[in-house]
């Protein structure tokens, strides 16, 4: 089951405020590590899967794509891609990637950003995907790390009397499913896997993994959001990249 989260009002205003902050984890980490994966986009059909807010989705018409879609589950975000971002190549839609019908092989770039976690169904998401890619097409994809969805909702970080962490508390990580937790309001929901049902799903599709990042921090970004400093001792984030051969 899919929640449509973003669509919390509640949720949505206090998410929007971490958003416009520039010190964030995505403008000083994903974000970044993101980028330098993109491929030419140059006369390509691009595909932005849970654009949220559309800064992605207008980056790669700013790039030289031909033609970029966002989608969203969530209406919020829609309407406010809409309001940030118009170009005549540049279609941002309200729809579940799950329920969008997409021609094969119609796509050269797959990009999403922090959103695949929130999807039940990996395999029949990356199978979709798969087909929609054209012919040597990229996939580029973000999502919260196997290793910090795994305990998600429970304790995190471990700390001394002190108040000094000790060590990242690390468990449930072969049980994959649900999730939930309190992130800004209760009950918000995701998916954990395991690294190798991330990775196997996409090559048993026949996806060829061209690269993979677990971001580490900047110093200069450290300096601009001290909390980054735990990036040192293990990940928040995995970003895929592969190609349909
Ligand atoms: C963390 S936000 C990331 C937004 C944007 N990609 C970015 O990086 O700024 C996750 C987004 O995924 C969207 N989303 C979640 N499930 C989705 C689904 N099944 N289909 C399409 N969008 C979805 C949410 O509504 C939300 O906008």
């Amino acid at each position: 089951m899919n929640q449509n989260i973003y669509d919390n009002n509640e949720f949505f205003r206090q998410y929007e405020a971490i958003r416009v902050r520039e010190n964030n984890y995505n403008n000083l980490l994903e974000q970044p590590n993101f980028l330098t994966l993109i491929p030419n986009l140059e006369e390509k059909v691009v595909l932005d899967i849970g654009c949220g807010m559309g800064d992605f989705a207008a980056y790669c018409i700013g790039q030289g794509a031909n033609y970029v879609t966002g989608i969203d589950i969530s209406l919020n975000m829609i309407s406010e891609a809409k309001k940030r971002h118009s170009h005549e190549h540049l279609t941002f839609t309200n729809i579940a990637f799950e329920d969008m019908n997409i021609q094969n092989d119609s796509i050269d770039f797959i990009s999403s950003s922090l959103v695949f976690h929130y999807i039940e169904d990996f395999q029949l998401l990356i199978k979709k995907i798969s087909t929609a890619l054209s012919d040597e097409g990229t996939l580029l994809f973000s999502i919260e790390h196997p290793i910090v969805t795994a305990n998600k909702g429970s304790v995190d970080w471990v700390s001394n009397r002190e108040g000094n962490l000790l060590h990242f508390a690390i468990d449930r990580y072969q049980e994959e499913g649900l999730r939930s937790q309190n992130w800004l309001v209760d009950n918000v929901m995701m998916y954990h896997r395991t690294l190798s049902t991330i990775i196997n799903t996409l090559i048993e599709v026949g996806l060829q993994i061209e690269k993979i990042i677990e971001p580490i921090p900047t110093i200069e970004a450290v300096k601009n959001l001290p909390g980054l400093n735990k990036e040192f001792r293990r990940p928040s984030f995995l970003i895929v990249k592969a190609r349909k051969i």
